[in-house]
């Protein structure tokens, strides 16, 4: 097999050619692993791994250290997929050079080829400012849930003409400012097809319908493994949930019941040096 890693570059060529971008989040270095293995073509370490890792009501709490902490142990797992790390809130609002600083950091010691931020027309300045330090940026528009106290909760945006109007703006504005690829959440489809045609650079869709460029899901949905908050727009390819508490009960139930462990499970030893061992105990 002749695999190579994926760019930025060939993402975007992907545009031209119609083939589909296929994106998954990851958090560590086996499902890193996996995620590459399937040849998905970018992981991404989102912040939602406040939500489906730490247990979090939302992902506005994530620090850039929990954020370099995944990055670091996926990119040890992950060789072709292009890796895109999230800059968390509040480590790019507050001002230009914080928010460069803290991209360079996701690739310099996160191991991260890219960086995706939130916000519309307003980031624009800071997404000039990445760009032109040499960090390749994806935007995300639509449902941002690092606003979700400002947006009210987690439902879609862009639902109303005035809105959808903004949100082609943002994106045309994202693009303008550099950035490679552009992710819209929970967006209605006709709007998500009106900015995929309107933009040169792909769209990644997650609840934006059938006309994005590319589609990405979160890692803990897809194997139906996280069900405290579920999207309409998820898919469940899997429902991994009860098969690994099948699992943990068996070995419990084997622990309880002497079943486990086996002889295959459990080290020998020479009779000789057992018989010595022994021996020694009665000294
Ligand atoms: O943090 C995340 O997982 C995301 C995706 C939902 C796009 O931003």
């Amino acid at each position: 097999m002749n695999r190579k890693k994926v760019s930025v570059i060939d993402l975007q060529s992907r545009k031209q050619s119609g083939q589909p971008i296929s994106m998954l989040t990851a958090y560590d270095y086996t499902g890193a692993l996996l995620v590459d293995r399937a040849e998905i073509d970018v992981i991404l370490i989102g912040d939602s791994l406040g939500m489906v890792i730490m247990g979090l009501e939302s992902t506005v709490p994530v620090t850039m250290e929990e954020m370099l902490h995944h990055c670091r142990a996926v990119a040890q797992g992950a060789k072709y997929a292009h890796l895109v790390g999230d800059l968390p809130f509040l480590s790019y609002q507050v001002d230009l050079r914080e928010g460069v600083r803290n991209a360079g950091r996701l690739l310099k010691e996160g191991h991260v080829d890219s960086v995706k931020l939130e916000g519309g027309r307003e980031m624009a300045a800071t997404v000039r400012a990445i760009v032109d330090a040499g960090i390749p940026v994806m935007g995300h528009i639509g449902l941002t849930p690092q606003s979700i106290s400002k947006l009210g909760g987690f439902r879609a945006q862009g639902r109303t003409a005035a809105a959808a109007r903004r949100l082609v703006d943002d994106a045309v504005a994202l693009e303008d400012a550099g950035c490679y690829a552009v992710v819209l959440e929970a967006v209605p489809a006709p709007v998500a097809a009106v900015i995929t045609q309107k933009l040169q650079i792909p769209t990644i869709g997650i609840g934006a319908g059938p006309h994005c460029d590319g589609q990405v899901l979160v890692f803990h949905d897809i194997l139906g493994l996280y069900d405290k908050v579920q999207p309409r727009f998820v898919k469940g390819y899997a429902q991994l949930q009860q098969p690994i508490i099948d699992a943990f009960t068996a070995f419990r139930e084997d622990v309880v019941n002497h079943r486990f462990p086996e002889d295959e499970h459990s080290f020998a030893m020479k009779p000789d040096e057992l018989e010595a061992f022994y021996h020694s105990l009665k000294e």
